[in-house]
């Protein structure tokens, strides 16, 4: 018997030996187109030789180092080119390991600047609905799939979901792109007032929404009006790029 507690109870999963580009290979032989590579994870093909060269490479000279007492050449080498495709004005990168992780890492970052910056009463999230920001209780609170949420809402830190830009499904008859970008972020003006300019921490958004929509980017200038919107307010608009970052 398995001694995974894995995610379903039902049913006896294969199990993977190894990977060939972008097919798996179970025990018994078998090939798997992996069209997915999980959430993109896997976007570099499956035994990528390059990745593994490069592994073994960093493992045979250092395994880990504490963040907090070291740097290494590998994470200055990564945050580096990080920088450089980055938009400009950004030029720090936090390193963590995940994305459920980066994302609860930017709403205390958000916090902590309002703290350091003498604005301690800014404390509220404004999110999207059906938008996914990861599965660690932060992260599942700011994203705005309600299934997820539901049977968990209790513990969560209450946030606000206002529409996704989502023009398939959301835009008007008769109505132009412009008009329905405009008109969804909006919204996010109207939740500000609703809660209080001054109590109003972060808006968080994926530009492409990735896990609960499926590759849906906003209309053009609704992002534009969100940052204005955000600029004007003073509050920080967080950019939830895990899955476009994977692609
Ligand atoms: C936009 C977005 N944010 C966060 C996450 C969470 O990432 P992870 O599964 O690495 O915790 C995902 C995962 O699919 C995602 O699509």
């Amino acid at each position: 018997m398995s001694h995974i507690f894995g995610r379903s109870t039902k049913g006896q999963l294969p199990t993977a030996v190894s990977g060939d580009g972008c097919y798996l290979i179970d025990a018994a032989g078998k090939r798997y187109l992996d069209g997915s590579g999980g959430a993109a994870v896997s976007c570099l093909g499956h035994s990528n030789a390059r990745v593994r060269a490069s592994l073994h490479e960093q493992l045979d000279q250092l395994a880990f180092a504490h963040t907090g007492f070291f740097t290494s050449e590998a994470a200055e080498l990564l945050a580096d080119r990080l920088v450089a495709a980055a938009p400009e004005g950004i030029d720090r990168v936090y390193l963590v390991s995940g994305g459920s992780e980066a994302v609860e890492a930017s709403l205390k970052l958000a916090r902590q600047y309002f703290m350091e910056i003498g604005q301690p009463h800014r404390h509220r999230v404004i999110a999207r609905r059906q938008s996914y920001h990861g599965n660690t209780l932060g992260a599942l609170a700011a994203g705005g799939n309600e299934w997820r949420r539901a049977q968990f809402a209790p513990l969560l830190v209450e946030t606000s979901h206002i529409s996704p830009c989502y023009e398939y499904r959301g835009r008007a008859d008769g109505e132009s792109v412009e008009a329905y970008g405009l008109r969804v972020a909006q919204e996010l003006e109207t939740e500000i007032q609703r809660l209080g300019p001054e109590t109003v921490m972060a808006f968080i958004a994926e530009p492409v929404v990735g896990a609960t929509a499926g590759a849906v980017p906003a209309v053009s200038g609704y992002l534009q009006r969100i940052r204005e919107i955000c600029d004007r307010h003073g509050i920080l608009l967080i950019f939830d790029e895990v899955i476009p970052v994977g692609f």
